[in-house]
Order: structure tokens, then sequence, then C-alpha cells
């Protein structure tokens, strides 16, 4: 930003400055030319003014000037050059020159009082050769600058005039130099303003950078680092929405922690159960057969009690985050399936199912996983021979049973990692059946509830987001 107002500033005064150099010099310029030009006059019109007469010098020639004339091809002509005061030292006054026509046996005449002439040029020389018209030109006369005027005088040739330009051109040289120090201290203003502007307006903007590298550098910081917020511009957006960010990534931390924390400490008592087992198992001829069996069977069931957990554990590790590829698929058949492998699992239960037809989006296995650990539930918490209801409709898979339902305090719970009600814990299960149903459920944009229904027993409510296709489109398409 520095840089870019300190161009557009020396840009700008240097346009001012070409421009104002240039009409000082046109305007000086003019000046002189219109001195030249009086001069002139002085010498070929009626003749000097009074005050530039000569008195007994300079008399008008009988004959005029101008085409009238004859060329006399020598002396001044009659314009009365002879009589003017020669230049002073450093030319404060005029030169002047005149230019003989071609048939002239000399080429010019410098009038007396003079000890130089202006040189000729072949412009000039054309213009005593015609004799007509004026021009003007500069000129180095003894290392001076000199601005000449050439006029046509007729028969008689051209007259060049000269005067000097040392004043005019010590005034330019002084507007330059006043000039360039003006642009320069212009572009140099403009360049620390500019600098200064970008870095006022970008200050906040390190603090942020800085802020969050120091985050980055020691994340133990998130919990306590925050940008303050003030005012309600673009950058207190900008601090507000990275404090949400830092906040959501504190409780996505939070969260991987506690459920590490939570997990490890779960599958330490299945390996210490394992250890013991093992040991005993060192020590087999103590053992009785039938004893040494059971230790077996237990080890073995220890053994897929963890597997399970640690599946489960990493079920859940997966978070809540929207299923990245899922497809279409039939809602219905897939509670229809997990229902087949819970009535081999249930074997004394009633399975009352009432599944309407619905295709949804979502990843099959997850869902599957979901509605099993729902049936796991009520299985595990129904009376033997009692009936399991479990529904499909506009969406909602809704499970119930006729057990003893939840303790009303634990309703809150009952979706939280680990959560298992006091009574629960005599029964298998490690508390993660529940958790990896919301997330499930969730993950797909839908919810899950739990609750009591009202004459005894537990009712879940559990959907996968959007219904695409219900009852009606389904089977009028199978029509
Ligand atoms: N149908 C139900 N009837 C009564 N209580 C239930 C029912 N379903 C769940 N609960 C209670 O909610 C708690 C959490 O259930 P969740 O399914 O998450 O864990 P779990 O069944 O104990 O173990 P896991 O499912 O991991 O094997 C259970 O421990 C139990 O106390
Ligand atoms: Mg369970």
């Amino acid at each position: 930003m520095g840089l870019a107002a300190g161009v557009a500033v020396a840009l700008a005064v240097i346009a001012v400055a070409v421009s104002a150099y240039e009409g000082t010099r046109s305007q000086l310029l003019g000046q002189v030319d219109q001195q030249l030009r009086t001069l002139l006059s002085q010498r070929v019109s009626n003749g000097p003014p009074a005050g530039d007469r000569v008195p007994g010098f300079f008399q008008p020639p009988s004959g005029g000037f101008g085409d009238r004339a004859e060329a006399l091809c020598e002396g001044d002509e009659g314009l009365g050059l002879d009589q003017l005061p020669g230049p002073a030292f450093g030319f404060t006054r005029a030169l002047y020159t005149l230019i003989y026509p071609p048939g002239c046996a000399s080429r010019v005449y410098v009038p007396r009082g003079q000890t130089v002439g202006i040189p000729l040029t072949p412009a000039m020389r054309a213009t005593a050769a015609t004799g007509q018209g004026q021009s003007f030109g500069d000129a180095q006369v003894n290392g001076r600058h000199v601005r000449v005027l050439t006029a046509g005088l007729g028969a008689k040739g051209a007259l060049a005039i000269a005067v000097s330009l040392a004043a005019l051109d010590s005034a330019l040289s002084n507007e330059l130099l006043l000039l360039g120090v003006i642009a320069a201290a212009g572009v140099a203003l403009a360049a620390l303003l500019g600098f200064l502007v970008a870095r006022t307006a970008v200050a906040p903007i390190s603090r942020f950078t800085r802020h969050a590298e120091r985050i980055a550098d020691s994340p133990e910081l998130l919990e306590q680092e925050r940008l303050t917020v003030t005012g309600s511009d673009e950058l207190a957006r900008l601090a507000g929405t990275f404090n949400a960010m830092l906040d959501a990534l504190e409780r996505s931390l939070a969260a991987q922690r506690n459920l590490v924390a939570d997990a490890s400490h779960e599958l330490r008592t299945p390996i210490s159960t394992l250890r013991a087992n093992l040991q005993l198992l060192r020590d087999e001829k103590l053992l009785e057969p039938e004893e040494r069996d059971a230790v077996r069977a237990d080890m073995i069931e220890e053994l897929d009690e963890l597997t399970r957990l640690v599946s489960d554990v990493v079920q859940l590790a997966r978070g809540s985050k929207p299923v990245a590829d899922p497809g279409e698929l039939r809602l219905d058949a897939v509670v229809e399936e997990a229902l087949a492998r819970a009535r081999r699992r249930g074997p004394g239960l009633g399975f009352e199912a009432e599944l309407e037809p619905t295709l949804i989006n979502g990843d099959g296995e997850r869902i599957a996983r979901a509605v099993t650990n729902l049936l796991d539930n009520a299985i595990k918490w129904s009376p033997a021979g009692a009936t399991v209801e479990v529904g499909l409709r506009a969406g909602v898979l809704t499970v119930r049973d006729h057990g003893p339902g939840f303790h009303p305090e634990d309703v809150p719970f009952v979706f939280d990692r680990f959560h298992r009600a006091r009574d629960a814990r005599s029964k298998p299960g490690s508390g993660l059946g529940l958790a990896i149903v919301r997330q499930a459920a969730e993950a797909h944009g839908g919810i899950a509830e739990a609750a009591n229904a009202a004459d005894g027993g537990a009712v879940m409510r559990v959907s996968f987001g959007p219904v695409l296709a219900g009852p009606a489109e389904l089977l009028a398409s199978r029509v």
C-alpha cells in the first residue's frame, strides 16, 4: 500500500511538475519572442520608437523597407544597425546580423559595434533567399544560449536578431530545482503516509496471526487464549469466527480426550480379568478339568467383550460428522435384517414389527449397527416371554420393550458414552450402545430419543435423516 501510494503520488507530482515547467518555459519564451518582434519592428517599420532612436544617426531609407527596396549588397542596407550601441558584456543587448540575398558578394553583414555575428543555418539562408517569412530558433553564440528571430526583408535578404536566453535558462533551472525538491518531498511523504496507513490497517491482522501462531506452537493455550473482539467491522467478525473455531476445536479435543480416557479405563477391567485367568492357567495342573474349562470359556467371553468394546470405541471415534458417501437404502429392509438376527438371539421373546417401506440416504452398515444396539437393549431388558414392538413410520423407528424402563433420573444420560444405570452393571455391556445410536442418527441428520412408555417399558425413537420416498411412492412404483 505504501509503495502504491508513493507511485500514485509520484505520477501525479511528476505530471504537475512537467506541466508547470512547460507552462513557465512557454510563457518566458513568449516574452522573449515578443521582445524580438519589437526589436524587429523598430528596425523595419517606421523606424525605432522615440526612446530607442539614436538622434542624427538613423534615417529611414528613402525607398522604405520590404519588397520595393533594392538590394545594395553592402553595409546595413539603411537599417541603421551600425548606429545601434554594440552589445554590452554578456549580451544584455540584442545582436543583429544582416543576411544578404544569394546574389551578393558577401553573405552577411555584421554591424560595426558587434564583434560576433549570429551563426547562419540553412533555414536562415532560405529566408534570405526568398525574403519572406519569419522564424524563431535557438543558437549558441560564443558559447551563450540565444534566441534568434529571422525575418525576410524582401530583396534585401533577411535580418537575424538574437537575444540572450541566460536569464530565462537560469529562471527555468531554478524552477526545475524547486519542482524536483517538491516532487521528491511529495513522493517521500506519500510513501510514508501510505506505509503508516497500511501498517495501521494491517495491525489487527498481524495481531491475529501472532495469536494463531502462538496457539499453533503450544496447543495447550487453546483453552485460555481467545482474540479480543472490538467493534462490529469485518475484523471483529473475523475475530469472532476465529474464536468460534477455537471453541469448536477445544470441544472436539476435549471429546477425543474423554473418549480415550474413558476407553482406557473401560479396557482395564477385561484386560486384568484376562491376566488373572492366564495366571490361573499357568498352574494348570492344580486345577480340576471342569475348572480349567470354565476358565477357558471365561477367557473367550472376556476376549469377545474386549473385541466388541474396541470396535465400539473405534466406531465412536468417527464422531457425528456427516456420512461421507451415503447411498440410497431401504430402512425397512435394514431393520428387517436386524430383527432376524435379534429373533435368533432372543428366542424366548416375541417380536412384532410394523415397518413402512422407507427409502433414505445413508450408510447402511452404520444404521444396521445402531438398530442392532437398540434391539440388543430391548432383548437384554425384556422379561422372559415378553414382546418387543418395532415400528417404522414416516422415517421414525420406534423400539418398545416391556422391561423395567429407564430410571427417570437416568433418561438425560443414557446416550452418554459409558453411562450405565446402577442395576445394569450386573448385565454384560459397556454403556457404548446408545452413544453409537445417537452418533449414527446425528451423522445422518436425524435424532435419537429415549423415554418410558406410560404402561411400563422403554421406548426408543430414532430417525436417520429425511425420507426420500415413503410407502405411497414405493408401493406405487412396484405396481
Ligand atoms: N431398553 C432398556 N430398558 C432399560 N434400560 C435401558 C434400556 N436401554 C438402555 N438402558 C439403560 O441405558 C444404559 C445405556 O445403554 P447402552 O446401550 O448405551 O449400554 P449397555 O447396553 O449397558 O452396553 P452396550 O450397549 O455397550 O453393550 C444401560 O446401561 C441401561 O441402564
Ligand atoms: Mg446396549
